[in-house]
């Protein structure tokens, strides 16, 4: 539990750490009073972790919180514990990405702990699952917005390729979802986690939402379908529920995913636009499980190392696209103004106009 703790009282200061700058490129002051929202309470996150540690497990608790303090994202020799955590996000594209998909994840793990037998734990997390839903809005919305720019601009310019107008064209966009997700979904653990089946066990961490109106019997019958590795071949197989409870909860937030997913794409044919988005498979380009070290498209296909190098390019960010991205994200602080890679929001925060209010005084 002490271990299960510090992973996640880990990813809150890390995600400071990693958004930190943000506030230099901010498309206005509309996002930049929502990153600042974030970033306290991500830090508060932390306080509220961090009084648990020191709280209830003596000596071993101290030992672990002030660890908290010396590791840093991206640090080479103390980084952040979990991977995802130790990339820096210096574009807002990448910050509502993480947004929209790491903070969903922070959201499922938080919710399983939310019935813990560890009670402490149980009452911190109702708190901050009040706060995720907008973080996560900051994700989802923030995206929506760039994607009704992008369709804006290529009708109004007749071409896909946007980034001389001042947009973020779609497959780009994708690009990134593409480099994003994987560090997401590694995010949930191996599928088969023995920390996790021991969790559930003791009645510590609950299953995937999915499954909560389940009784503990009709649990251990629901079967989950897993890839299982043998040798360079991933095998597939089926396994009760908790057994691979970390899978069952990736499953369950790829199809919340899916849902928004569907959304952006019924815009894009609601806009007379030909391209799709898609939620890259679980097994394309994961450091974690049974595919990592194996090569996979985004659709899940087995490919050669050699076909993935090749390939690669079309599917995440190249070092162009980085460039291109980071020369459209300029500081846009005149109230009611917002740059021009992303549309106004429809609504404001708190009843005030989205385009007619001074979010942040400076
Ligand atoms: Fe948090
Ligand atoms: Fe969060």
């Amino acid at each position: 539990l002490l271990q299960h703790i510090t992973v996640q009282a880990d990813a809150e200061p890390g995600s400071v750490e990693q958004s930190r700058l943000l506030s230099r490129c901010a498309p206005s002051l509309y996002d930049l009073r929502n990153l600042l929202q974030f970033l306290l309470e991500e830090g508060r996150h932390l306080w509220a972790l961090v009084h648990i540690l020191i709280e209830h497990f003596g000596p071993d608790g101290v030992v672990e919180a002030q660890a908290l303090l010396e590791r840093q994202c991206g640090n080479a020799e103390q980084p952040r514990l979990l991977e995802a955590f130790n990339f820096k996000i210096d574009e807002w594209l990448s910050y509502f990405l993480w947004c929209f998909l790491a903070d969903r994840d922070g959201k499922y793990q938080l919710s399983a702990v939310r019935r813990s037998a560890f009670d402490p734990l149980a009452r911190t997390c109702e708190f901050m699952l009040m706060e995720e839903p907008f973080h996560l809005s900051i994700g989802t919305h923030g995206l929506e917005r760039i994607i009704r720019r992008t369709m804006q601009l290529m009708q109004l310019h007749d071409t896909e390729d946007i980034f001389p107008f001042g947009g973020i064209p779609c497959y780009v966009i994708q690009k990134y979802l593409n480099f994003w997700a994987p560090k997401v979904f590694d995010l949930f653990g191996s599928d088969e986690s023995q920390r996790s089946r021991e969790l559930f066990s003791l009645g510590l961490r609950g299953p995937p939402p999915d499954a909560r109106v389940l009784s503990f019997t009709d649990m251990h019958d629901k079967l989950i379908a897993i890839d299982r590795r043998r040798g360079d071949r991933v095998v597939q197989a089926s396994v009760p529920l908790p057994e691979a409870l970390n899978a069952g909860m990736r499953k369950a937030f790829c199809a919340e995913v899916n849902i928004v997913i569907a959304r952006w794409n019924r815009l894009l044919v609601s806009n007379d636009i030909a391209f799709r988005f898609s939620l890259p498979h679980e097994r394309f380009n994961r450091q974690i499980g049974p595919w990592s070290g194996l090569h996979f498209a985004p659709d899940g296909c087995v490919v050669s190392a050699a076909e993935f190098m090749e390939r690669h390019h079309q599917w995440l960010p190249t070092d162009t696209d980085r460039m291109r991205l980071q020369g459209l994200m300029q500081q846009v602080l005149r109230p009611s103004a917002y740059a021009g890679w992303i549309a106004p929001p429809s609504l404001g925060i708190n009843g005030k106009s989205p385009t007619d209010f001074e979010y942040v005084l400076l």
